[in-house]
């Protein structure tokens, strides 16, 4: 073979061969496209699904009530709904992405608080339901809300930031709010007509009582003007009365000596009357008239003086004045009887001007408080023996003065009866308050001379007492000029 030809052949040969690959690349080349062709028209379908998917999630998300947000690890928002756009004042979902709770519309105390939940909620790995929170809205509203926050997972399970929803509940917290207020404004109300209740009910008591005070003192001191009259007289007549029998025994005298034997008729009269007794006896007996009529005077002038009406303004009186006539009034109940001794009364009366004050009302307050002395005494002697009660005597002391600093007008009134448990006293001052049977206690004593004391006079009523030992009362009214306390 020649060599030319031996190259020729071996030239074909070359290019059969490349023909070969060059076809075969081709066809590599082919399926490479094809597959690639395959694996584009795959991605489109997946991403236009994808689309689908997140725009049917949008959607969703669109037609929920709530507005919707989350935001990655660092607080940065990722996507919301539609609601939230609205209240963050934006015009799509996608201009959240990116931002803070910072560049948003609410307050910055808000969305200190907001961002301070959610790194809560994250660090927790906890979800949170229903937190109240306020939230200024993109429009200038000021809201309230209810929201619910989750933290969000990574496949791994690690949480990679939060997921909040929430709704606007600034209605109900409103009418929620009125309702407190309401609430709040009916329980005042309440307290309210409770103590005017209670100042009516005192006032009304007091208003029976002083009606009943002022019947009985106009009584009283009718009486007591009525038997001034005849006491005059007799007081008055008492005395030449006196005159005329003395000389009437003069007259008796001198017919005794002029006639030494009168007869047998006068002589007889003469022992008949006791002649000699009688004109023993008789000034004897006029000096007690004397003393009855006295006492009928004093007694008619302590009625007019507890039975003083009171006037619009205060006067001056003296107290001790009215302790001793309240003192005469109740002498009945001192006085000794079958069952026990008198009840021993001392009086303690310091040097005192005279007090500017309501002295009828005043004379209210001393009665009541000797009469529970007097009730207290009673009471401890039950089971008592008159001798008991002798050796150990029933007795009130009363003391009327002026305070050290001058101010006040003091009266105690102190008795050794039964006194009272810490219970009792905590309660004596309550209208209707009493431990004594039906008849014997109204209640009504100590509250209405609480409010003639603290409320008429601006003075104050404190006790002291000890259970089986006795009890003290104190009553202070200020001792200065009406003027000055009234200004
Ligand atoms: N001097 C006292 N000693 C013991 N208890 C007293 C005394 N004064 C008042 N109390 C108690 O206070 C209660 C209320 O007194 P008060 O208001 O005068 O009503 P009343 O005398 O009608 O019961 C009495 O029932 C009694 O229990
Ligand atoms: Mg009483």
């Amino acid at each position: 073979m020649k060599a030319t030809d031996a190259l020729s052949s071996l030239h074909d040969a070359n290019i059969a061969y490349l023909e070969q690959a060059l076809s075969e690349a081709q066809a590599e080349i082919t399926a490479l496209k094809q597959a690639r062709d395959q694996e584009s028209r795959e991605r489109r379908r997946i991403e236009h699904d994808l689309k689908t998917s997140q725009q049917r999630l949008q959607l969703v998300m669109d037609t929920l009530p709530e507005s919707i947000f989350w935001k990655d690890q660092d607080l940065v928002y990722l996507g919301c709904n539609q609601n939230f756009v609205q209240d963050a004042g934006l015009n799509s979902p996608h201009d959240i992405v990116g931002k803070t709770d910072f560049d948003l519309p609410w307050k910055r105390e808000e969305a200190e608080f907001y961002r301070t939940c959610d790194r809560r909620v994250m660090q927790s790995n906890q979800a949170e339901m229903g937190i109240i929170e306020p939230q200024l809205k993109g429009d200038g509203q000021q809201t309230w809300l209810e929201t619910n926050k989750a933290p969000l997972h990574n496949v791994q399970g690690d949480v990679i930031g939060i997921l909040g929803t929430y709704q606007d509940i600034t209605a109900r917290q409103q009418a929620e709010m009125a309702l407190q207020e309401l609430n709040e404004t009916l329980s005042q109300q309440t307290v309210e007509l409770t103590s005017t209740l209670e100042q009516l009910q005192q006032s009304q008591l007091q208003l029976i009582q002083q009606e009943k005070m002022s019947a009985l003192g106009n009584l009283v001191a009718g009486i007591a003007h009525e038997i001034n009259n005849p006491v005059g007289f007799l007081a008055g007549n008492l005395q030449p009365a006196q005159a005329y029998i003395q000389d009437l025994f003069g007259l008796l005298d001198l017919y005794q000596a002029a006639l030494p034997s009168p007869g047998e008729v006068i002589e007889d009269e003469i022992d008949a009357i006791n002649l000699a007794y009688l004109r023993e006896d008789l000034p004897q007996v006029l000096r007690s008239m004397r003393e009855g009529i006295k006492r009928i005077g004093s007694i008619s002038t302590s009625l007019r003086t507890f039975s003083r009406a009171d006037t619009e303004h205060r006067i001056p009186f003296k107290l001790h004045e009215g302790l001793d006539s309240t003192l005469l009034i109740l002498e009945h109940r001192l006085k000794a009887d079958e069952h026990r001794p008198a009840i021993q009364v001392s009086t303690h009366y310091r040097e005192m001007p005279a007090i500017e004050c309501f002295p009828g009302q005043l004379n209210q307050v001393f009665m009541n408080l000797l009469a529970n002395a007097i009730d207290a005494l009673e009471e401890s002697n039950r089971g008592q023996s008159f001798d008991d009660i002798q050796a150990q005597p029933n007795h009130i002391t009363v003391t009327a003065e002026l305070s050290a600093c001058q101010q006040w007008a003091v009266v105690k009134v102190r008795d050794n009866g039964v006194g009272m448990t810490a219970e009792t006293q905590a309660k004596i001052f309550e209208n209707l308050f009493t431990t004594k049977g039906v008849g014997q206690g109204t209640g009504l004593g100590l509250a209405i001379a609480r409010q003639i004391v603290v409320e008429k006079h601006q003075g104050t009523l404190e006790v002291h007492s000890t259970l089986g030992q006795g009890s003290e009362f104190v009553l202070k009214i200020p001792a200065i000029a009406p003027e000055l306390i009234e200004s």
